[in-house]
Order: C-alpha cells, then sequence, then structure tokens
C-alpha cells in the first residue's frame, strides 16, 4: 500500500469493519470457507495486515490512537476464528461418524454359524427314529471283501445277480468298495448272537454315470433285526411306523414283490405320494406312490453263513438311500447339489442350524 492519509486508512478501517460485519466468522459455512475469510483478512497480504504495515505513514499522534484499534481488532478477529474452526471441527467429526456409520450402540456382528449338511440331518433323523425302535448303531468299512458285499449275502461269484451292482474293485487289492450297507450284516451277525437289532448308516459306491439322480457315491440305511418267529407283518409294521415318523401319520406304505438274493420273500417298498397324498402328480408319475427302498426276510442262506440255524432263527432286512428321503423331504431335485457345497443351496435349509 502506497503511502497513506489518516482519512484513507479510517476509511480502509470502516470498510472491512462492513466487510466484517456483512460476512461474520461466525456464519463460515465449512473450514474452507473459514480460511479464506482469514487469508482475505490476516493473510501476508490481508486487509488488516495491510492497515496494520500502514500505521507506520502516520503521525505518532494518529498511530497512538488507530494503532491499538486495528490491534484489538485483530486479536477479536484471531480469537473468532479459533472459535469457529472448533466448532466446524467438531460438527464434521459428528458428521464423519455417523456417515460412516460408526454407531457404537449397534449390537456387535453375529459370528458365521457352522449348520449341519442336509444329509447328515436326514440320516440323524433316519437313525434317530430307528433307535427309538430298538435298533442299534452298526458300522462296517467303505473297502469291503467280495465275501461280505457278495458271497456271504447269497450272492455266490458269476451269479447274475452279482450284475446289481456296478462295483468299484480296487487294484492291487482283494478288496472293493461297498456298493451297499448290506454287508454290515454279515459284520453284525459274525460278531454277536442274536437276537439282533441294528441299523448301519453309511456311504456306498457305484460305478455308475452321475445324473440329477444317480451319484457313484452315495449313502444307505440299512436295517436288520434276528429272532425268534420274526414274520413279513413284523417287518410291514417296523416300516410302516418309520414311513410314518419320517414323513408324517398319514403315509402309507405297498410292498411289491421283487427279488433280492439275501431276502426271500423281498419286497419294493412304496410310500403313498407326500405331494399328492396318493391323489396322482408329475412327481409320483401320476401312480399315487413313491418307490422308496428295498426289503425282505432274510434269506435261510445268509443265516447260515454266519452260523445261525434258520431252523430257529428268522429276521427281516432292509436297505433305504439317505438322497433319495433327503431330496423328497427337502424337495431337493437334482441329488449332485447336496455334494457341491454351495452355500446358496446349503444355507436354505433352515431346520439345519447347530
Ligand atoms: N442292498 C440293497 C441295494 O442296495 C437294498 C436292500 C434290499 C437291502 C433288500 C436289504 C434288503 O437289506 O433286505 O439295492
Amino acid at each position: 500500500m502506497a503511502a497513506v492519509t489518516r482519512a484513507h486508512w479510517e476509511k480502509e478501517l470502516a470498510q472491512l469493519e462492513a466487510f466484517l460485519k456483512a460476512h461474520p466468522l461466525a456464519a463460515a459455512s465449512d473450514l474452507a470457507a473459514l480460511d479464506e475469510l482469514r487469508v482475505a483478512v490476516l493473510g501476508r497480504s490481508g486487509s488488516l495486515t495491510s492497515l496494520l504495515k500502514a500505521l507506520k505513514d502516520l503521525s505518532l499522534d494518529d498511530k497512538k490512537e488507530l494503532g491499538p484499534k486495528a490491534q484489538s481488532l485483530r486479536v477479536d478477529l484471531d480469537a473468532a476464528i479459533e472459535a469457529r474452526k472448533a466448532e466446524l471441527e467438531a460438527a464434521s467429526d459428528l458428521a464423519l461418524s455417523s456417515e460412516d456409520a460408526l454407531d457404537l450402540t449397534l449390537p456387535a456382528y453375529a459370528p458365521a454359524r457352522g449348520r449341519v449338511h442336509p444329509l447328515t440331518s436326514t440320516l440323524e433323523e433316519m437313525t434317530g427314529i430307528l433307535s427309538l425302535m430298538g435298533f442299534s448303531w452298526a458300522e462296517g468299512p467303505l473297502a469291503e471283501s467280495d465275501d461280505n458285499n457278495f458271497t456271504k449275502l447269497n450272492i455266490p461269484e458269476h451269479h447274475p445277480a452279482r450284475g446289481m451292482f456296478d462295483t468299484f474293485y480296487l487294484e492291487n487289492s482283494p478288496l472293493l468298495m461297498r456298493t451297499h450297507t448290506s454287508p454290515v450284516q454279515i459284520r453284525a451277525m459274525e460278531t454277536s448272537r442274536p437276537p439282533l437289532r441294528i441299523m448301519a448308516p453309511g456311504r456306498v459306491f457305484r460305478h455308475e454315470a452321475v445324473d440329477a439322480t444317480h451319484s457313484a457315491v452315495f449313502h444307505q440305511v440299512e436295517g436288520l433285526y434276528i429272532d425268534k418267529n420274526v414274520t413279513f407283518a413284523d417287518l410291514k409294521g417296523t416300516l410302516d411306523v418309520f414311513m410314518q415318523k419320517l414323513f408324517g401319520a398319514q403315509t402309507k406304505t405297498r410292498f411289491r414283490p421283487s427279488y433280492f438274493p439275501f431276502t426271500e420273500p423281498s419286497a419294493e417298498v412304496d410310500v403313498s405320494c407326500l405331494f399328492c397324498a396318493g391323489s396322482g402328480c408329475p412327481i409320483c408319475k401320476h401312480s399315487g406312490w413313491i418307490e422308496l427302498l428295498g426289503a425282505g426276510l432274510v434269506h435261510p442262506n445268509v443265516l447260515k453263513a454266519v452260523d445261525y440255524d434258520p431252523q430257529v432263527w428268522s429276521g427281516f432286512a432292509f436297505g433305504v438311500g439317505v438322497e433319495r428321503i433327503a431330496m423328497l423331504r427337502l424337495g431337493v431335485k437334482d441329488i449332485r447339489a447336496f455334494y457341491e457345497n454351495d452355500m446358496r443351496f446349503l444355507e436354505q435349509f433352515d431346520e439345519n442350524l447347530v
């Protein structure tokens, strides 16, 4: 600023005061606007800074009179800027915390919980019912002997019934992957004396093409009851209750003559269609019935193979697929979904929460 007169200086100060009145610091809308004002007034070439510098051009009396005015304005402005700055900073902290959802009153995120696989829960349900009916748990290995899987179940070598099972044989081993849970019947009978009532849940293997209803690896539950005077009526009563507990009290069963080497007589067991209650729908192919399991009275040759006297002992057996039951109960159309471990599939089954 060139040398100034007192009149000019006073006019400039009055203008600055008018400007500050029109643009009060306390109204600065944000920190950037506040800083802009500070630079315009108090910065190196700000209007008040210039006025203070220009005091040197005035007389000593003028300096004494006007200097303190300008100084006190500067002190007031400094204080006002600090105050407004503190206000704006507090407000922006608050805004940040709500924008970023730092709501400390919210409950913590629940940790992800595991759940039981639908096949496991189906299997547990099946074995739970059978155990209430007096069947005790039995197991056998997945790699089984030819004897247990076939011969002792009345399927001798070269018997055409071996064609019922597409078998995986192991290389460099006499063992094969069990094609059904029936060999556990043999193991249970060989390790205990009758009477006997066991269920054998587990994995089985078939060399077959995988599609929506077939898998090369799947699960079965085997049942076996050996006692004196066990009849087909015992088998029917047992399976009726089993199916009713599994599918509902209204469920009916139907026994059709069939053939299995290890039972005589043998039956395929159907249940009344769960979807149309027997009146006919696409799922039961309009028959009203759904084919579910194989069963029969234990063949005398099987009893002989484990040294049980068929004149004294008799029994029934059945074998049922776990996947088949799970698909019907849960409305699953493709068996492969059980093995893919896609969480979007598995999470649907809320009843399986741990
Ligand atoms: N093991 C047979 C299969 O996998 C199912 C079966 C049928 C088991 C009749 C039995 C039975 O115990 O009595 O096809």
